[in-house]
């Protein structure tokens, strides 16, 4: 289908061999439209960052195919991969994982280094995405001088200063307080909207979850789509 952005089909994915072996995706298929928002809702263990990660390039699946507009994950090489995600996708991570010897701002700008932007479109795009995250006045700063409210704000930035048209983030209000986390999840959809990019949202908050265009589920390494109002 034409508006189908981010196509899954049938990932399996194993951990350990022999008696440690465990299958967290048994046969996991979804698509998702472009510009679409979608959540992804899980206990803890159920597998949500380890999808994640496939769709992103960051781990391969046993079996399966995941093709992000129009290219086949699967079929490219570590490398090649590795330059997909960096053009293409934005990703955040609950645990902010930003380089605690980089700046604020530096954090920002090396994905567009990565990229070849040259020094003033690197500047200029760092400085937008800095302003439209509120941290004009702590660009400056460490990570380890912010609190995680704010570092998560550069992470938000980080993910989008690109342009990544897919934008994939696990459990982003996890390790913040309620406030915080309704601050940077409004933040984050805000931006979304403005840029037209597509969100997959890993969460075991089913508030969060709820301001999706759709919901679903893992379960037993299956997903399931939730329509409507489901008890959790
Ligand atoms: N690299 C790995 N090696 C071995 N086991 C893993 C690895 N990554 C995840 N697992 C296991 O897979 C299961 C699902 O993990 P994960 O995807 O992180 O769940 P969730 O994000 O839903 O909490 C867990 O039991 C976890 O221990
Ligand atoms: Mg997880």
């Amino acid at each position: 289908m034409e508006n189908e952005f981010v196509q899954v089909s049938n990932l399996h994915r194993n951990f350990g061999e022999g008696d440690a072996s465990q299958s967290v995706l048994l046969g996991v298929s979804l698509s998702i439209n472009k510009g679409e928002t979608i959540a992804l809702l899980g206990r803890s263990g159920s597998g949500k960052s380890t999808l994640l990660n496939v769709i992103s390039g960051i781990d391969q699946a046993d079996t399966g195919v995941v093709v992000v507009d129009g290219i086949d994950l699967t079929a490219l090489s570590e490398h090649e991969r590795t330059l997909f995600r960096r053009r293409h996708i934005g990703f955040i991570y609950q645990f902010f994982n930003l380089i605690p010897t980089l700046t604020a701002s530096e954090n920002v700008a090396l994905v567009l280094e990565l990229n070849g932007y040259t020094p003033t479109q690197t500047r200029e795009k760092t400085d937008h995405l800095i302003r439209a995250v509120g941290l004009e006045n702590q660009k400056n700063k460490l990570p380890d001088q912010m609190s995680g409210g704010e570092q998560q704000r550069v992470a938000i930035a980080r993910a989008l200063v690109h342009s990544p048209k897919l934008v994939l983030a696990d459990e982003l209000t996890g390790n913040l307080d309620a406030e915080s986390g309704q601050k940077i999840l409004t933040l984050l959809q805000q931006l979304m909207v403005e840029s037209g990019g597509t969100l997959f949202l890993v969460t075991h908050s089913l508030a969060v979850a709820k301001t999706a265009d759709r919901i679903l589920t893992l379960e037993d390494g299956l997903l399931i789509e939730r329509e409507g109002h489901f008890a959790w």
